[in-house]
């Protein structure tokens, strides 16, 4: 394993020990917009990581949701990170968050490491060398029909107000699929499309800190991505349609019925 992984991995753990510690102790709530809200849990566990990485790498450039700044940003090498990813999910007690932390080096993403601390399940990619959950190689289901297929989605905070809000295709899913879900953490939401979990995810208007990891995640899994019309997936491009692969072609179809994403930023 290399020395980035390990820390990667001691950093997403010590994140989770943070969340374990103050689940029913979680402080001051601000909000970033009308229900975006931030918990001085999201910004200790962003301080954690960031320290603990830094201190090996001091180079290296992070990118993470929380700081004011991101740091240099000019570095081959950028770490991306969401200290917490489902906060709404953590605000309510609702066990369902994770930390994720990818690195990305000279614009590949290299490795990507997903702690969910409510059922302790470590999930790891490097590139070129597969994708595990607590040390047991995962995989992609192989479901290829939409009706067989539990599908999972999330919908952004201007939900309420902005008319691209993705409710459209929600509907045209749900009613061309045996199940969808919004548990609300998206890099959780990759992890489990990759295991088997789910057939296949969509969102619009997510953040890099979002998706860096579980897209090697997935990929390692052998699933595939792109952006809803299609084209090449880039975690900069604030979309993402990640499948196992045999149903992508159908999710696109659907797709297109509704509003296109267009250009996200
Ligand atoms: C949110 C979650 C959610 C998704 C939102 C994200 P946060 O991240 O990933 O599932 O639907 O779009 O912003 O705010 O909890 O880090
Ligand atoms: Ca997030
Ligand atoms: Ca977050």
């Amino acid at each position: 394993m290399t020395e980035a992984l390990q820390i990667a991995i001691d950093a997403a753990l010590a994140a989770g020990k943070i969340l374990k510690e103050r689940r029913d102790n979680f402080g001051v709530i601000k909000y970033k917009s009308e229900i975006d809200p931030v918990t001085e849990v999201d910004l200790a566990c962003e301080k954690k990581i960031i320290d603990m990485i830094s201190a090996r790498f001091p180079d290296h450039g992070f990118l993470a949701e929380e700081s004011n700044k991101s740091r240099n940003l000019s570095s081959p090498h950028k770490w991306i990170i969401d200290p917490l990813d489902g906060t709404v999910n953590f605000a309510h007690g609702y066990p369902c968050y994770c930390t994720s932390i990818g690195l990305e080096s000279n614009g590949q993403i290299e490795l990507g490491v997903i702690y969910n601390p409510s059922l302790d399940e470590l999930f790891v990619a490097e590139k070129g060398k597969g994708a595990f959950l607590n040390s047991k190689p995962i995989k992609v289901s192989n479901i290829s029909d939409l009706k067989r297929s539990m599908l999972v989605t999330g919908f952004a905070y201007d939900v309420g107000h902005a008319d691209n809000n993705n409710l459209d295709h929600f509907e045209n899913f749900i009613k061309s699929c045996q199940a969808v879900r919004r548990p609300g953490s998206a890099a959780l939401d990759l992890c489990y499309t990759a295991m088997g979990r789910f057939e296949g995810f969509w969102e619009i208007k997510l953040h890099p800190w979002d998706m860096a990891a579980g897209k090697l995640l997935l990929e390692e899994a052998g699933g595939r991505l792109s952006l809803l019309d299609g084209s090449s997936f880039d975690i900069y491009k604030r979309q993402v349609l990640a499948t196992n692969g045999h149903v992508h072609d159908a999710m696109l179809k659907i797709l297109k019925k509704g509003k296109p994403a267009g250009a996200l930023s």
